[in-house]
């Protein structure tokens, strides 16, 4: 008998990305990892290591200054690596959501929240008049704000660090996709508010199904969060696994090195 088959709503193979130009450095390197659906996948490393290039790579959003030399990304279980512009417009957002670190610099300053989120749906589906505005509040509502009429009627400026990144997280969540990609989503909160936005993608997790990719420097974030861990070190994957696993008897050097700069 076989046991239940755990399909991965990811899969990175092979991936390598370089810089252009003559003597294009490499910025990732052969990196491989699944996200089986389901599960939080923590993808953790120094500044420098590649990790934002990888969540822009997955998303089909490389600078131009860099280019994807190999590799291929499965989504949903098909290869999406050679999609044209278009075609990833029309999963990123809606089937592949994503937040950042720094909400103040993504969001627009002069346009409300509510305004924002339904800009959003719109990119990807018609709506309009009450089931839009109910589409932004049901975001927000799922995003763990408890008066979403008052933070859809505000600008960024005026909210809390912690509710704009839960603002954040509902425009990456409005349309209903299956896979979240969170750069850094806690790095600028304190100690109190990032914790309780991590508790909200565990929740996330359950209520919607969401996978989740979380990109942080941080191994306490992955350790509380996640349940698989991808280390990266200067492009390179040289650990993954399980995370009470890695944490625990880890292997790599570099690993060990984040660990002991924890306990400093
Ligand atoms: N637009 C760009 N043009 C040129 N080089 C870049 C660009 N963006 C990033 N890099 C370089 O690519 C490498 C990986 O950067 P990346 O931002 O992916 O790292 P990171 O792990 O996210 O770091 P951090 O923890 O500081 O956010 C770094 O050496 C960086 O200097
Ligand atoms: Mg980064």
């Amino acid at each position: 008998m076989t046991g239940p088959v755990q399909e991965n709503i990811l899969s990175v193979q092979g991936l390598s990305v370089r810089l252009c130009g003559e003597n294009g450095t490499d910025i990732l390197r052969s990196v491989s990892f699944d996200v089986p659906s389901g599960m939080i996948v923590g993808i953790v490393g120094g500044s420098g290591s590649g990790k934002t290039t990888l969540g822009l790579a997955v998303t089909g959003l490389l600078p131009a200054a860099m280019e994807r030399l190999s590799g291929r990304i499965i989504y949903g279980g098909r290869d999406i690596s050679g999609f044209s512009s278009a075609e990833m417009r029309v999963i990123r957002g809606a089937k592949i959501g994503m937040a950042f670190q720094e909400p103040m610099s993504a969001f627009d300053p002069v346009m409300t929240i509510g305004a924002q989120i339904a800009e959003t749906v719109l990119a990807h589906e018609a709506a309009s008049g009450p089931a839009l505005r109910e589409r932004v509040l049901a975001a927000l509502r799922s995003s763990g704000i408890s008066d979403p009429v008052r933070v859809a009627a505000a600008y960024p400026f005026e909210l809390s660090g912690g509710l704009r990144q839960r603002a954040m997280i509902a425009q990456a969540i409005v349309c209903g996709p299956n896979l979240l990609i969170a750069d850094e989503p806690t790095s600028s909160l304190d100690i109190d508010t990032q914790g309780k936005v991590l508790d909200l993608f565990k929740e996330l997790r359950c209520s919607l199904g969401l996978s989740i990719i979380l990109i942080t420097h941080d191994l306490g974030v992955v350790r509380r969060t996640a349940d698989r861990v991808v280390v990266l070190c200067r492009g390179s994957v040289v650990e993954q696994g399980d995370v009470r696993q890695v944490l625990t008897f880890p292997h790599a050097v570099y690993t060990r090195t984040l660990l002991e700069a924890e306990m400093i």
